[in-house]
């Protein structure tokens, strides 16, 4: 069933300090989303490990962060219907070298470097994006901005 859903897009510091690779993702998500709300940021050690708190123990959990803590990031908050699946499938699999074979037109075909360095993340579900979106953006209402929303259609 289609449904009206928000996510979260990270943009990873690797495409932020790519420019071709960032006015490519830019106009992606232009192209597909209303894009509700944007920042940048840089995480210290202490939000990445709250962020990433259920891949504590994983192998790659250090890599991650320290990958993550290594430059600034972009936030979007983006809307669609089915975004968090949207967002997943324009990404392509966690797996660059997956994304190179099999989806070579996935962002993460075209700008990944590692399993790590793969572009962006995105939420992996309606509760995931919720909590994410409270994270960076504590502020934010969703039932605020959907009432915006509807008067600005009326
Ligand atoms: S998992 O294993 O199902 O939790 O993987 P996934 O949800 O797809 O990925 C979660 C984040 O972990 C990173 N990741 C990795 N880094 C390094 N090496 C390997 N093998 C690896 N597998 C997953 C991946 O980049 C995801 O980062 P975010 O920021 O969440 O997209």
């Amino acid at each position: 069933m289609q449904q009206l859903q928000l996510t979260l897009a990270i943009i990873k510091p690797h495409a932020v300090k790519n420019p071709v690779a960032l006015s490519f993702i830019r106009n992606v998500l232009k192209q597909n989303f209303i894009v509700v709300k944007t920042k940048r940021v840089t995480l210290d050690q202490n939000a990445a490990s709250v962020f990433y708190k259920e891949h504590v123990g994983k192998f790659f959990y250090n890599r991650l962060t320290t990958f993550m803590t290594s430059g600034s990031i972009d936030l979007h908050v983006l809307a669609h219907m089915n975004a968090i699946q949207l967002w997943r499938k324009i990404l392509g699999p966690t797996s660059v070298y997956k994304g190179q074979f099999q989806e070579p037109y996935c962002l993460r075909g075209m700008f990944g470097l590692s399993d790590t360095r793969n572009v962006a993340h995105g939420s992996d579900s309606p509760d995931s994006a919720e909590r994410e979106i409270k994270f960076f953006f504590p502020e934010f209402s969703v039932y605020q901005w959907r009432k915006e929303d509807e008067e600005w259609y009326r």
